[in-house]
């Protein structure tokens, strides 16, 4: 309801105070109002509350109207997303509802709530992503609190070629009916393409919410929030995201490298975007059009058949290009492919989920569909296919120190498949098909996740092999121009130290200015024995240990498959051994370095 249509029919305000609210509210922004809104509900909600507003709610119903909590537990930001449209529509439905960040939320408040909502993503191996750690944590332990009152809804999100698919949202699902807790939902687990189910599902809860909270007030007076804008500080975002231009794609590995990493420049001036070390650059990306026309060739369409996407009809080659995935193959498209074409090959497949999950994620579309060839119709090719989806870029600049532009580190996806070459969706996008002067459309993912301390005298030690060196060069960046007083330290590791060592040229003169006080790299394939930088801090152990008693914040970023797994036993190690610990309480140890913040990751 907009407040210039209020009423005091409409509304538990008097004329009088209508009056006042209505010319409080012409004098602030939208930002404000949403502030405002935030900062009255939190009153309304505390024993402090002042009389007047306390004598306001009386008048309205002799009961309390009841809110939805939202809690997000997300890594990448794909569940904050979706916490967050569920916050906006919850807000514009009447419902009276609060947003919180699963690392901001106490578990035991949970026994407060009558209704609450849990979007939740999963991360690692079926683990839980960052920020929820300790809630995860707290209520599969002794502590959790009954849940008697409480009604619950869980949205999962995930992606079916990990082993544990969703496992995050099942784990919260299974702990709050543990406690007694009721879901008025069946909870959902959506893969990567959730956006459409995810509306769906959010549609149906607060429809359910809503007539729960309005029976529950009797009156179904519920207390009626601005729509809630707080969350957006920018007008873009992955929906709506900003068209900037390639400034520059410069291969930085050597000629004679066995592989092709880009440090990119984007120009974001006039888009009024802002970023801080340690965030994602979000990329939309066009296929390859000669790999479109193959898939087309191989399944016998022209790419003229008309196709509906999003309510238009267009061309099946332009889908194939800007709205479908047509490299990464997946297990379902796998399975729909074994039945439509009979393969056996993949039919046998898809009786065994391991295998399944290894070939999908090791063979591209194309591969597939070549298992066995089969004429397809425009609506059968569609209908295997996933929508396209952005890709994240740690962010490689500080604004301190490239103010408008955005700088990445992109390694491209490449590899032989029998005769053809085939590559990444985005990566070759980025690197091969666009040109300097060329639009990209681009959203900031943020990640509190990932961030430096608040505290510059505190050290820290990051550890990016390969591109995963791209957000401690924002990070050092940062901490030059913030001429912060921690030591930095940085284990880099790649093939060889002639043609793989990204940014070396900035590293020594880091070194030299002494803004990296350490510098420890690890080249694999430049000695007989493997060499990695997981090697690097073992041998280095005894110092790890004191930079950790000092203070030191670890970061962990690029490879999560091996590298970040090795690196992570690594630590355990040097905790094990240099704190005199036991090897269980050397993983407490650094399970609690993770809860504090002082270990943190960005892996893929
Ligand atoms: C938070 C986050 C931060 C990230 N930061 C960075 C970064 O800073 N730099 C960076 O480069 N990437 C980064 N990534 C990864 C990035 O988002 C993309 O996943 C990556 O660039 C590949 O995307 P693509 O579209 O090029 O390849 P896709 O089109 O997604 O994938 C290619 C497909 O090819 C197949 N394939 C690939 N290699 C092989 C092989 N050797 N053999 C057989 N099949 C194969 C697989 O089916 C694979 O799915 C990050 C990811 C996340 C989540
Ligand atoms: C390193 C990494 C590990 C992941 N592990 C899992 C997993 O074990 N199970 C799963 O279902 N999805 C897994 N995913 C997929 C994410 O859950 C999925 O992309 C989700 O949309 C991310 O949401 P978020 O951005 O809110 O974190 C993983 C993704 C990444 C990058």
């Amino acid at each position: 309801m907009l407040l210039k249509e209020l009423s005091a029919l409409a509304s538990p305000l008097n004329d009088q105070q209508i009056g006042q609210l209505q010319q409080a509210a012409s004098e602030l922004s939208p930002q404000q109002l949403a502030w405002v809104s935030g900062y009255f509900w939190g009153i309304s909600q505390t024993s402090g509350a002042t009389q007047p507003i306390n004598q306001a709610a009386a008048a309205v119903s002799s009961q309390p109207a009841g809110k939805l909590s939202i809690i997000f537990a997300s890594q990448t930001g794909n569940a904050k997303g979706v916490a967050e449209a569920l916050k906006e529509e919850a807000a514009a439905a009447g419902i009276a509802v609060e947003l919180f960040d699963a690392s901001d939320y106490k578990g035991k408040n949970l026994a407060k709530e009558t209704h609450v909502i849990i979007v939740a993503s999963t991360n690692g191996e079926g683990e839980a992503p960052d920020n929820a750690i300790e809630l995860h944590e707290f209520l599969q332990s002794k502590k959790a609190p009954k849940l008697d009152n409480l009604h619950y809804g869980v949205i999962g999100l995930g992606d079916s070629s990990y082993e544990f698919f969703c496992q995050t949202g099942k784990d919260f699902d299974a702990f709050l009916s543990k406690q007694g807790a009721t879901p008025f939902i069946e909870r959902v687990d959506l893969d990567v393409d959730y956006e459409a189910p995810a509306a769906e599902w959010r549609k149906q809860a607060l429809d359910k919410v809503k007539e729960a909270l309005a029976s529950e007030a009797q009156s179904a007076q519920v207390v009626q929030l601005p729509v809630g804008q707080a969350a957006h500080t920018s007008q873009y975002s992955k929906q709506n995201p900003y068209t900037a231009t390639l400034l520059t794609s410069q291969k930085i590995t050597g000629r004679d490298s066995g592989k092709d990493v880009r440090h990119i420049e984007i120009d974001l001036d006039g888009s009024g975007l802002t970023y801080q070390p340690g965030d994602a650059l979000g990329v939309w990306f066009e296929n390859s059009p000669e790999l479109a026309s193959a898939i087309l060739k191989q399944v016998g369409l022209t790419g003229d058949e008309a196709v509906e996407v999003d309510g238009d009809s267009i061309s099946l080659q332009k889908a194939l290009v800007e709205k479908y995935e047509i490299t990464s193959a997946n297990p379902q498209l796998v399975t729909q492919y074994a039945e439509l074409s009979g393969s056996k090959k993949l039919e046998k497949l898809a009786t065994d989920k391991d295998k399944l999950r290894q070939y999908s994620g090791n063979t591209q579309v194309i591969d597939v569909l070549s298992e066995k060839k089969e004429k397809l119709t425009a609506d059968q090719l569609v209908g295997l296919l996933r929508r396209l989806t952005p890709r994240l870029y740690s962010i490689a600049s500080s604004q301190s120190e490239v103010d408008d532009e955005v700088h990445l580190t992109v390694g491209v996806v490449e590899y032989q498949q029998g005769d053809e070459t085939r590559f990444g969706g985005a990566s070759s996008f980025l690197s091969h098909r666009l040109e300097e002067g060329d639009e990209v459309k681009v959203f900031i993912e943020h990640n509190n996740n990932f961030k430096l301390p608040q505290d510059d005298n505190v050290p820290v030690i990051m550890i990016g092999p390969g591109t995963g060196i791209a957000p401690f060069r924002s990070f050092v960046q940062e901490r030059d121009n913030r001429d912060a007083e921690g030591k930095n330290w940085l284990f880099f590791g790649d093939r060889t130290f002639t043609q793989d060592f990204l940014y070396q040229v900035e590293w020594q003169k880091y070194l030299k200015s002494g803004i990296v006080n350490q510098l420890d790299v690890a080249f694999s394939r430049d000695q007989q024995e493997k060499v990695y930088v997981q090697h690097r801090i073992l041998e280095h152990a005894a110092q790890v240990w004191q930079w950790l008693q000092d203070g030191a914040y670890i970061y962990v970023c690029g490879d999560a498959t091996r590298m970040a797994k090795d690196v992570h036993e690594a630590l355990i190690c040097v905790v094990e051994q240099h704190g005199q610990k036991t090897r269980e309480e050397a993983e407490q140890f650094v399970n609690e370095l993770r809860k504090a913040k002082r270990y943190q990751r960005d892996v893929y």
